[in-house]
């Protein structure tokens, strides 16, 4: 069975509902209707639960398959769902070749360092077409890779990562790309999960600027994995500076390669794109859920390539003409499908920002944005609010224009919309406030720019062929409008789904579909709700608004983090003999992680193992997860069974005086003395 609803993240959540009340609607311009893709609302009727699933054929036509499928939808294996079987398709060419004939010369990529003298650089689908083809004869001829084999990439925002992503593709090789903030020590772990043997990375990049070693963690990383029992056979280095080496790492003879010298012997090299099976296996894409090991979302082929060019081109409202920014990082789902495969797939230029996006200064963005003409602008709420606080006059200093700006990650304050709208849009460009998860390849709830009214503060219906409900905890649906939460869950599967959690079915089934599946064998779709673990509000319009996570999962700036994976990482700490972490609200990045610990019995609290905590966080996750606040408690407030109430310390850390009655506890005088202490911080 699912994991029981936890304690944790309710109270926050119920307080979100209570403050933000409807808000008004906004309207597209009508330029942005007169030039938008989809203009057409009778798509909600071609893509209705009737016409499923063939209705994805509409979005699967975008694209040019080897083998046209003879199957749309495979369910005989529910709920591991199969797309468009019989297909036969490759994502590399889909993204670049067929291409060539009409847009050769247009910029597939602008890549934009991040130390501002350097000048931004064009990636024309020539060039990219050149580079994929280079890379992929290294991998096949001396990497020995085929069609099949993962491949873990860990590298910062540079064209290198889906120049290196699609030679992958190219050849079906399954790309693993961790986000380069992670430390090696997580590189490690999911080498190993993955059962990679080889690590492509990059020996150094800028930010904050800094010119950072990232070729270090490739050592942590093989370390971990060998723990884990996968041997690493190769490690291939891109060089951030072209012929100079940028880390102090030495290389190991045999094992480490500059990629930039092996490439020599492979200049004019061209691979013929392998046709790969519509259901095959693209990449993987870890992420965090309710227990301590990270999971890996297995995403498809035909049906993620077909999923993510659908919505790139209708939500995201993407023309070859446009010059697209989306600010997250590749090395998260938003990246893959947002930055690389849809806009690539649509034949758009899409924009690739090294940095930090306030470094130098909180004016960076709209710069990048007026020199590079970009009219697509896509990012976090947790950017935009620190944008906002840092530089709330920044935009209208600069001469750039979006047509379209999208958010996505977390909920959106209703004020921050609004900033996000008059300030940074100028009131001239449709919001997208688009809500899905790395398990979901795409969007799941989103106005439509050019259809829909938007609302601040909701991400608006189900996209087309995406039918949400909401269950109570007895899967009673809430009617429109109950203004009552409960669990999201959408009715039918879609083609941008993951096929299952890599190597753990039992798991992919018990987390998504257990709790609402009522026949365990069924083979109709149909019995086969998905659960997406978000609390969320119907509205009387028909509008999702997405509260949060209803599990142990907290959402930082737009990451996701485990609860139980950040208190593992306190346990490593030898003083430390329990750990609770809950989710705090923050101005800036929606929730951050409070961290309370309980010593071993004899063991003084200091600052020193404050901050031993904190170090651990940092080397086991990563810098971007490091708590601001540890607290070091007598005693964890426990219920008689000896549970740890988080809830009970997520209301102390928010501030609250909610906390409810907590005289059934089993030590309920220690939840004054934890009050006090973090009243004093
Ligand atoms: C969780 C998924 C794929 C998007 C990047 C994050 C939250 C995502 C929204 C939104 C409110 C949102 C949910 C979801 N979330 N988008 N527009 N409004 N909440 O992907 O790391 O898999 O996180 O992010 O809680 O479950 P992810």
């Amino acid at each position: 069975m699912v994991e029981k609803k936890t304690e944790g993240t309710e109270v926050s959540e119920a307080e979100v509902a209570v403050h933000w009340k409807e808000e008004g609607y906004y309207h597209p311009p009508r330029d942005f209707i007169a030039q938008a893709n989809m203009t057409d609302e009778s798509i909600y009727k071609r893509f209705s639960l009737e016409n499923f699933p063939d209705c994805f054929k509409e979005y699967a036509d975008l694209l040019s398959w080897d083998q046209y499928w003879h199957t749309t939808l495979d369910t005989s294996d529910a709920p591991c769902f199969k797309w468009f079987v019989g297909g036969k398709i490759n994502a590399s060419y889909n993204c670049i070749d067929r291409h060539l004939a009409k847009y050769r010369n247009k910029a597939a990529i602008i890549f934009v360092p991040e130390p501002e003298d350097a000048d931004p650089v064009s990636i024309t689908y020539q060039d990219l077409y050149v580079r994929v083809n280079e890379f992929a004869a290294l991998l096949r001829d001396f990497v020995g890779l085929k069609a099949g084999d993962r491949v873990t990439i860990h590298m910062p925002m540079v064209t290198e990562l889906p120049v290196s992503m699609l030679a992958c593709a190219r050849l079906g090789v399954i790309h693993s790309v961790v986000f380069g903030g992670f430390s090696g020590q997580a590189c490690g772990d999911r080498v190993a999960d993955s059962k990679s043997h080889v690590i492509i990375t990059m020996d150094g990049y800028y930010r904050n600027g800094q010119l950072l070693d990232h070729k270090q963690k490739a050592e942590e990383a093989i370390k971990i994995a060998e723990k884990g029992g996968q041997k690493v056979d190769k490690v291939l280095i891109w060089q951030r500076h072209p012929g100079k080496y940028s880390s102090e790492t030495k290389l190991v003879e045999g094992r480490d390669f500059i990629v930039n010298d092996l490439l020599k012997k492979y200049v004019g090299k061209r691979v013929d794109p392998v046709p790969m099976p519509a259901e095959g296996i693209l990449f993987l894409m870890y992420t965090s859920g309710t227990t301590g090991k990270p999971k890996a979302a297995q995403h498809s082929i035909g049906g993620y390539l077909t999923y993510v060019t659908g919505t790139s081109k209708y939500v995201q409202d993407i023309h070859p003409e446009d010059v697209y920014w989306c600010m997250a990082d590749i090395g998260w789902i938003t990246g893959h499908s947002y930055i690389v495969y849809g806009p690539l797939a649509l034949a758009a230029t899409s924009v690739i920002y090294e940095g930090v996006p306030t470094y130098p200064d909180a004016g960076r963005p709209w710069r990048i944005a007026q020199r590079l003409n970009v009219n697509i602008f896509h990012t976090a709420p947790t950017a935009i609010r620190g944008l906002r606080k840092l530089g709330p006059d920044e935009p209208a200093k600069y001469n750039y224009r979006f047509k379209h700006m999208t958010t996505v990650g977390e909920p959106i304050e209703p004020e921050v919309w609004k900033w996000y709208y008059k300030s940074v849009g100028k009131e001239k460009a449709v919001i997208v406030d688009t809500w899905w998860q790395t398990e979901n390849g795409g969007f799941l709830c989103s106005t439509m720019p050019a259809i829909h009214p938007m609302k601040p503060g909701s991400a608006g219906p189900g996209v087309p062929g995406i039918h949400p409900v909401i269950f109570d905890e007895d899967g009673k649906e809430l009617p429109l409008g109950s203004n009552k939460a409960g669990n999201v869950c959408i009715r039918n599967p879609w083609p941008g789904m993951f096929q299952t959690i890599w190597g753990d079915r039992a798991r992919y089934v018990s987390t998504y579909f257990a709790k609402y599946n009522k026949k365990k064998d069924s083979k109709d779709w149909r019995d086969w709700p998905y659960m997406a673990g978000d609390a969320a509000m119907l509205a009387a319009d028909g509008y999702f608004r997405i509260l949060g996570r209803v599990d142990d999962v907290i959402n930082v700036a737009g990451h996701r983090l485990g609860t139980k994976e950040l208190e593992s990482c306190c346990l490593v700490v030898p003083e430390v003999a329990e750990a609770a972490v809950v989710p705090r609200n923050d101005e800036l990045k929606g929730k951050i992680p409070d961290v309370y610990v309980a010593l071993k019995p004899g063991v003084k609290p200091s600052k020193e193992i404050e901050e031993a905590v904190k170090k651990a966080i940092e080397e086991n996750i990563g810098k971007f997860a490091r708590p601001k606040d540890v607290y070091i408690v007598p005693d964890m407030p426990k219920t008689r069974s000896g549970k740890i109430m988080r809830r009970v310390l997520a209301t102390l850390s928010n501030r609250s005086d909610k906390v409810g009655d907590v005289t059934t506890l089993m030590n309920p005088e220690v939840v004054e003395v934890i009050k006090k202490m973090v009243l004093e911080r």
